[in-house]
């Protein structure tokens, strides 16, 4: 079965009561098991990783394809707009990284405009909550699966 590897980044572990007002009142667990369900409907496998460490997102990053990930959701939350690390992680694996936001980072602060992730992803989704994770997830699987 294909394996898709789902990274939360920094304060993801805080969401339910997290700034509830731009993130919603949905645990990272119920997130995760949203994302369970849907890769069970099509027939894909999923491990979850939270971090609020850089390092260990790069090491993730770095070892999905010996780990047999063929694909990659993150959501890398405030390192979106300060890691070239991990940016670099994506671009140096060969598999495809799809980069999620609950939140539109587009209409919020400016410093929140720019992701240095996204020119190393394979494609980027902001803005539709816990449904961007599952559109993000549906992605992947159509990379995978050559759509
Ligand atoms: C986020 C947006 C980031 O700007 C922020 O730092 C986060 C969450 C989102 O999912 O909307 O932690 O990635």
């Amino acid at each position: 079965m294909r394996k898709i590897l789902v990274i939360h980044g920094p304060n993801l572990n805080l969401l339910g009561s997290r700034e509830t007002s731009v993130y919603g009142t949905t645990t990272l667990d119920e997130i995760n098991q949203k994302l369970t369900r849907l890769a069970k409907e099509r027939g894909v496998e999923l491990s979850f990783l939270q971090s609020n460490h850089e390092g260990d997102i790069v090491d993730a990053i770095g070892r999905s394809a010996k780990d047999g990930f063929t694909a990659i959701v993150i959501n890398p939350a405030a390192y979106t707009h300060t890691s070239v690390a991990i940016r670099d992680a994506v671009a140096a694996v060969a598999v495809p990284a799809i980069e999620v936001h609950l939140s539109n980072i587009y209409k919020r602060e400016e410093f929140r405009h720019q992701s240095l992730i996204a020119p190393a992803a394979a494609g980027q989704v902001s803005g539709f909550g816990v449904q961007s994770y599952l559109l993000g997830l549906e992605a992947a699987i159509g990379l995978v699966n050559g759509q």
